[in-house]
C-alpha cells in the first residue's frame, strides 16, 4: 500500500478507477480531482461510505484543487472531453492537450516525485504532453492502452475457445487505435500456441474485433465510451507499481531507440515495479508485425505534428 493515489477526472473512467484502487487497498488515501464543482466531492463521499460495507481501509476524497493531491505516489490522468459536433480531430486534440497540460503543470508543482499513468485519449499523444510538461523521466510517465486492448483480445479468445480468461496470454502492441498490433505469434493458451487451437480465419476475426473494441462499445452506449475495462487496465498498472510486482504488461512507453524508434510513446512490453517503468522489453517480431508496428507509430506521430503546446 502506498500513501496516496490521485485520479484526475472524476468522470466514468476516473471514478471507477478510484473505486477499484480503494477496494484493492492500494493506497491509504485516494484523491479524485475534477473541474466540475461538487462532483468529485460527492462521488468521493459516496465511495468512502461503501468502505465499511465492502471492508476496505482507504479514505476516498474528492476536490476541485490540487492541495489535497500533494505528494501523491501515483497520479492517473483521465481528464478530458469527448468530441463534440463540429469539432475536428485536431480541435479535440488541442482541447485535450490543453487540459492535460494544465493538469500536468499542477502535478509537477504538487507531486514532483509521482508516477503518472495517462488514460485520456488520444492516449499516446497525451502521454507525450504529460512527459514534456512535467519533465519527468520516462520511468515515471506511462500510458494505459495495451492492458485494455489485451484484455479485450483475451476475453474474445477465451469465449471462442470456451476456456478460462486466466489461461490466455497475449500481447497487443502499438498505438491505441485501429492500427494496434495484436501479436498472434505471442498468443498462447497455457503455453499452447493459439494457432494450434483455432483456425486462422477465426483468429483474424478476433483480431479485427479487438481493433474495433472501443468503437463496438460506443455504438451501444451512444453517449460516452467504455470505462469498466479501461479502469481495470489502469488499476492493474497501479497495482503492479504499488506492490512492486515486476509484471510484464503492454504499456505505452516513451521509446529511446527500442524497436528502432525514438521520441514517441508507443505500446510495447514493459516491466512495471515500484520504480515505474523498469524495463522496455524488445521481442522478436515477424516482418508483418514489424511493418504493422511502424505503421502504428506513423499514426501516432501524425497528430503529434498538429500539437500546439
Ligand atoms: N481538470 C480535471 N478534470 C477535468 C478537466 C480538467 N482540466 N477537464 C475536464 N475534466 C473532467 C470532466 O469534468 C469529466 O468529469 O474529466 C472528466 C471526464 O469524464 P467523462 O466525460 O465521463 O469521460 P470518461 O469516459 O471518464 O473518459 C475520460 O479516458 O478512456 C479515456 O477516451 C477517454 O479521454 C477519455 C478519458
Amino acid at each position: 500500500m502506498v500513501n496516496k493515489v490521485t485520479v484526475v477526472g472524476a468522470g466514468n473512467v476516473g471514478a471507477t478507477t478510484a473505486q477499484r484502487v480503494a477496494e484493492k487497498e492500494l493506497a491509504r488515501r485516494v484523491v479524485m480531482v475534477d473541474v466540475a464543482e461538487g462532483v468529485p466531492q460527492g462521488k468521493g463521499l459516496d465511495q468512502w461510505q461503501s468502505a465499511p460495507i465492502e471492508g476496505f481501509d482507504a479514505r476516498v476524497v474528492g476536490t476541485n484543487g490540487y492541495d489535497e493531491t500533494a505528494d501523491s505516489d501515483i497520479v492517473v490522468i483521465t481528464a478530458g472531453i469527448a468530441r463534440k459536433p463540429g469539432m475536428s480531430r485536431d480541435d479535440l486534440l488541442n482541447t485535450n492537450a490543453g487540459i492535460v497540460k494544465q493538469v500536468s503543470e499542477n502535478i509537477k508543482r504538487t507531486s514532483p516525485d509521482a508516477i503518472v499513468i495517462m488514460v485520456s485519449n488520444p492516449l499516446d499523444v497525451m502521454a507525450y504532453v504529460a512527459k514534456e510538461v512535467t519533465g519527468f523521466p520516462r520511468e515515471r510517465v506511462l500510458g494505459m492502452a495495451g492492458v485494455l486492448d489485451t484484455g479485450r483480445y483475451r476475453a474474445f479468445l477465451a469465449e471462442a475457445l470456451d476456456v478460462s480468461v486466466r489461461d490466455i496470454q497475449a500481447m497487443v502492441l502499438g498505438g491505441h487505435g485501429d492500427t494496434m498490433v495484436p501479436l498472434v505469434s505471442y498468443t498462447s493458451v497455457s503455453g499452447i500456441p493459439v494457432t494450434q487451437l483455432m483456425p486462422r480465419e477465426q483468429l483474424d476475426a478476433i483480431v479485427t474485433r479487438t481493433r474495433n473494441g472501443g468503437a463496438e462499445i460506443v455504438k451501444y452506449l451512444k453517449t460516452g465510451s467504455a470505462y469498466y475495462a479501461p479502469s481495470s487496465g489502469a488499476v492493474q498498472m497501479v497495482e503492479a507499481i504499488v506492490r512492486d510486482q515486476k509484471r510484464i504488461l503492454p504499456c505505452a512507453a516513451y521509446l529511446q531507440g527500442e524497436y528502432g524508434m525514438e521520441g514517441l510513446f508507443l505500446g510495447v512490453p514493459c516491466k512495471l515495479g515500484r520504480g515505474g517503468l523498469e524495463q522496455v522489453i524488445e521481442v522478436e517480431l515477424t516482418n508483418d508485425e514489424r511493418v504493422a508496428l511502424q505503421k502504428s507509430a506513423d499514426a501516432v506521430r501524425e497528430p503529434m505534428g498538429a500539437l500546439k503546446l
